[in-house]
């Protein structure tokens, strides 16, 4: 039996994650800050599909949040067979709208513990001969967006670069971008979403399928929906500046400060 890792698995892409992995056999270990959700997700899963799963519950802005999860990570007596690096967020405002505070802890959570988090992962795999990790970036990758983008950017950069350098290994990487999914994200970010249309939403679940199918085709980036990767053909035809002013009329609606 194998293990995976799930950063942010109590939620969103994350809980679609974990289900799909459970129900596939796979032992979990569940990373979040909310322990008390970990623990009914964990017996919710362990009931359901009969595999072990463990609650570590870590403030991925934290360097001992962070550096729990890689101890986790570096255990060869209890190895991580995959790991999901999904935990992230989005910021209530714009550029200079944002306290300082919050933009830095977003590069913390989605650059830094992912580095961090790879780099203990894949290690341990690469002494194994096998392994994956899934770095969960997003389209806005693609696009002028802030810091979030430009925090995905990164993600995806370091993720298919690192994937080169480990090609031959037997350790796998991939950066998956996802569009828009209907998850806690954009409440929580105090985001407005009437303004995306319908047809721009996915489904977490069939996300996931797509992404463990690009995983096992051995693909460093993936863009789980014709819709999207459609889009993103397009994008690189726009200038920036113009994709700029698109991107930042969808999804991107405050509520009041
Ligand atoms: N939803 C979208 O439209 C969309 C699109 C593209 C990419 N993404 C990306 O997909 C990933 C998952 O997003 P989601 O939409 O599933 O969000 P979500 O529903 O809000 O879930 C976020 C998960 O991350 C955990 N989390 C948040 N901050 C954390 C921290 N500091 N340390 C540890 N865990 C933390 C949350 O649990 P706790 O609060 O208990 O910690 C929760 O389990 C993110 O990286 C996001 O950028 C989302």
């Amino acid at each position: 039996m194998t293990t995976a890792l799930i950063t942010g698995s109590t939620a969103g892409i994350g809980a679609a994650f974990a289900r799909r992995l459970a129900a596939d056999g796979h032992n979990l270990v569940l990373v979040a800050r909310d322990t008390k959700r970990l623990r009914e997700q964990a017996t919710e899963l362990h009931d359901r599909h009969g595999i072990e799963a463990e609650v570590l519950t870590a403030d991925l802005a934290e360097d001992k949040g962070i550096e729990a999860v890689a101890d986790r990570l570096a255990d060869r007596k209890n190895p991580v067979d995959l790991l999901v690096n999904n935990a992230g967020f989005g910021n209530k405002g714009r550029y200079l709208d944002v306290p300082m505070a919050d933009e830095l802890r977003m590069l913390k959570v989605h650059c830094e513990a992912v580095l961090r988090l790879t780099s203990a992962a894949t290690e341990a795999m690469r002494e194994r001969g096998r392994g994956g990790v899934v770095n969960v970036a997003s389209v806005a990758a693609f696009v002028p967006r802030g810091t979030y983008g430009a925090s995905k950017a990164w993600v995806v950069q370091f993720t298919q670069g690192a994937a080169r350098d480990l090609a031959g290994s037997g350790v796998r990487l991939m950066a998956l971008c996802p569009g828009f999914v209907r998850t806690e994200f954009h409440e929580r970010a105090g985001m407005g979403t009437d303004n995306i249309p319908g047809w721009m939403w996915l489904d977490a679940d069939k996300l996931v399928a797509t992404a463990l199918h690009d995983l096992a085709r051995g693909k460093t980036l993936s863009i789980p929906d014709p819709r999207y990767k459609a889009l993103m053909g397009a994008a690189k035809l726009v200038p920036r500046g113009m994709l700029g002013a698109v991107s930042s009329r969808t999804g991107r609606k405050y509520g009041p400060q």
